[in-house]
């Protein structure tokens, strides 16, 4: 932890701030190699079957183009479908471009075509004729999900369900309220503002340098070097710069494939760019049915929950995410039952997407416990306080932190709950019915392993180095004010050094683990570099710090200085000097501390509250206020920790009222892959978002006391908008998104 707080904890704005504004900041499409060409992809127009035949004939007759690949003449890559899987691939066969003639997904790579611009590449890819034999496609989770499954090979263990707990059957059957309820959400597609693209630099010798559209450089490098049997060594992969990624680029994409192959075949620069289009075909948040059934005494206190999750996966990978476990631990309940499962469809595998599983299932559990606060007849909030833990239920463990309560309290405060009349239909303003629904979030607080390297100059200048990403979270930022807390200098005299994967090694940027995991990596290298610079200041003749530790010690206004007495140390600048030295550099290894964690387990937590106006007649709902109130640990800079919220809960909006991936069933396409058509929230549709950082103190979620917010800010925003919706208008509505259609079409409730 800090002792002191001179930079951490201050509103300071993003430092790579002025080169995105001045449009320095380049991005993976915006790099250029002389002579260098640009590669376009043919995408599938059926959802399943076998290509017969490629006419490639008169997209060969474009000026420009160079070579037309397709799965007849696709250079030769690894065998192996390990050599394939990068570090978060999943259970089942990766995807291969232009491996055979099978079509499994709308939208796949089928045909790519190189050419001297982008132009004819484009030109040429829209002349290639491909002739299928299409079959017969499922893609509906409603109609499919007698088709599900448990997934015989776990993704990771804490996905597994919980074992039950009590009898949640018998619980539930002699309750005295009860309610149960099965919530459909269509599937999501992610929408970054940068497209995938990638671009290679040619340099001979086994020797690129590429830089791609990730979340992780070391986990692009590793997966090219093991497709082509590259010299990992030789290869650099970068991501300077990010533009929103929410998951999508977790794995490595066809682009990354498609360009380092042909580069390789021509021994040429290359660049690949997807088309805003091509986006909709990758991975997406699957559509999935729950049904949740939750019983209550007459006070309220729970007595049963059962959750069932199915979602979607794709025909060749097992995709998992946590979406039913929540349900066993937000709430103290003693019958407890949770199942899941996945379900193949003709569509390409899904992925993570901002809070993978939680903003899915936590959705439908704060919607059933609406519900059941209805159907007892107490306020929402009160049902949730009464129900509250401070125990994993379903691992049996303590939880580092939990303040919850004090978002409860603080965003019923801002939002005015306490004004709430509690019937539906009960409040009006003009022609619109007004409501006021709240929900809870909770998302796991992860660290994972990570290393980072911090340089300290006899000038007092720091250099901060990992294979880190910013993905528009503001690493930049939060490293570089760590570093400059620890050794008590300005922000602007530290430069921080990331998205390059021959950097210190680092994970992909996910999970909402990064700021914990870089952020200790980087604190705990910049103290070795002060107990360095104790040595050292030790071997000087004579030594004000002759005695002392370097838990002693610390860095105040370039000299090394007893913590007890400022008056008592040596400049930084003599201390090198007097060992000739220019500057020390440590490099640190961090990891979760799996002692601690055999004992607890670490969440962050959130408390959402919204009001919508709905226009019955038109059926329009405008979510005209949030306040999110956010339990996350430390808040290491609150301007861009206030950006996460917001952002997840502009998604969530987006989750509730917009987003949805329109699938014509009868061919399995995808038929509104565009930004036209797949509405996401734009200015018009956000109005008041507040966000809250209640005090929470933690020092077992991580050594720096973070826990991470880039998921938490949409976990539950779906349910408090839906919840709102049914308190203005007494309709319930339990298919995400909540449309026009369906308010117009829904009955009101009893
Ligand atoms: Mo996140 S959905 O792990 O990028």
């Amino acid at each position: 932890m800090f002792d002191q707080s001179k930079v951490v904890g201050l509103p300071i704005s993003r430092i790579d701030g002025p080169l995105k504004v001045t449009g320095q900041a380049r991005y993976a499409a915006e790099h250029f190699e002389p002579g260098m060409l640009f590669g376009h992809v043919v995408l599938a127009t059926i959802a399943s079957g076998r290509l017969i035949a490629v006419d490639v004939r008169g997209a060969e007759r474009v000026p420009g183009v160079i070579k037309i690949y397709t799965h007849e003449n696709r250079p030769k890559t690894a065998y192996r479908d390990s050599k394939w899987k990068d570090a978060v691939a999943l259970p089942g066969h990766p995807f291969r471009p232009l491996e055979n003639d099978r079509v499994l997904f709308d939208g796949q790579p089928v045909a790519f075509v190189v050419a001297e611009t982008p132009e004819s590449a484009r030109d040429a890819a829209a002349l290639v004729h491909m002739h299928y034999t299409a079959e017969l496609t499922h893609t509906d989770i409603v109609a499919e999900q007698h088709n599900s499954y448990e997934p015989p090979v776990a993704r990771m263990k804490q996905f597994l369900p919980p074992p039950p707990r009590g009898d949640a059957e018998q619980a539930f059957a002699g309750a005295s309220y009860k309610i149960s309820a099965d919530y459909i959400l269509s599937g999501e597609h992610h929408n970054p503002m940068e497209l995938f693209a990638a671009t290679v630099r040619f340099e001979g010798d086994g020797a690129f340098t590429i830089y791609d559209k990730t979340q992780g450089s070391q986990n692009s490098r590793d997966y090219v070097c093991g497709v082509f049997d590259l010299d990992p060594d030789k290869v650099i992969v970068r991501n300077d710069f990010v533009g929103g990624a929410f998951g999508q680029a977790l794995r490595p994409k066809h682009h990354l494939f498609f360009a380092v192959m042909a580069s390789l075949d021509l021994s040429r620069s290359i660049k690949v760019e997807m088309s805003r289009r091509e986006m909709f075909y990758l991975t997406w948040r699957p559509s999935c049915i729950q049904t949740v059934s939750l019983a209550a005494d007459t006070e309220g206190n729970l007595e049963a929950v059962l959750h069932h999750a199915v979602h979607a996966t794709s025909r060749h990978e097992d995709y998992q995410e946590n979406v039913a476990n929540w349900s066993g631990l937000a709430y103290k309940c003693d019958n407890v039952k949770i199942s899941y499962e996945i379900v193949k469809l003709d569509l390409a595998t899904p992925g993570d997407m901002r809070a993978p599983g939680a903003a899915t299932g936590v959705n439908a559990l704060e919607t059933a416990m609406d519900e059941l606060a209805y159907e007892i007849g107490i306020d929402p909030l009160d049902l949730r306080i009464r129900n509250f833990v401070h125990r994993d239920q379903n691992l049996d463990k303590a939880i580092t932190s939990k303040a919850l309560h004090a978002c409860y309290r603080e965003g019923a405060a801002r939002f005015g709950w306490s004004e709430r009349s509690p019937a539906p239909r009960s409040m009006q303003e003009g022609n619109d019915l007004v409501g006021w629904g709240m929900a809870s979030g909770i998302w796991e607080a992860m660290m994972s392993k990570g290393e980072a390297k911090v340089r300290l100059s006899a000038d007092g200048k720091v250099t901060v180095s990992a294979a880190a990403s910013d993905i528009g979270t503001g690493t930049y930022t939060i490293l570089g004010q760590i570093a400059a807390e620890v050794f008590d200098c300005a922000i602007e005299a530290v430069t921080v050094d990331i998205g390059k994967s021959d950097l210190p090694k680092t994970g992909v940027e996910g999970g909402s683990w990064t700021a914990a995991t870089t952020g200790s990596a980087v604190q705990t290298a910049a103290r070795a570099v002060i107990k360095s610079l104790l040595t050292h200041a030790q071997s000087m003749e004579p030594s004000p710090l002759a005695d002392v530790t370097d838990e002693q010690v610390e860095i105040a206004e370039g000299r090394l200085v007893l913590e007890s007495n400022h008056q008592i140390g040596i400049a930084i600048a003599d201390i090198m000097a007097a060992s000739g030295l220019i500057s020390i550099e440590e490099h640190a290894k961090v990891g979760p501390d799996m002692l601690a964690m055999k004992k607890y387990v670490s969440y962050s937590h959130s408390a959402v509250f919204v009001e919508v106006k709905v226009d019955e007649q038109l059926g329009i709902v405008r979510v005209t206020r949030v306040v999110s109130a956010i339990a996350g640990g430390r808040i290491l800079n609150p301007k861009t920790a206030r950006s996460q919220i917001l952002g997840g809960v502009v998604m969530g909006i987006g989750m509730a009222l917009h987003e949805e991936s329109a699938i014509d069933h009868r061919t399995g396409r995808i038929m509104n892959h565009n930004l036209a058509e797949y509405h996401i929230p734009a200015h018009a549709d956000i109005h008041d978002v507040d966000v809250i950082f209640v005090e929470e103190d933690d020092d077992k979620a991580s050594p720096i006391g973070v826990k991470g917010l880039g998921e938490i800010g949409i976990v539950g925003v779906a349910a408090a908008v839906s919840n709102a919706i049914f308190h203005a208008t007494g309709k319930r509505i339990r298919r995400l998104p909540i449309t026009i259609d369906k308010i117009l079409e829904s009955e009101t409730a009893e």
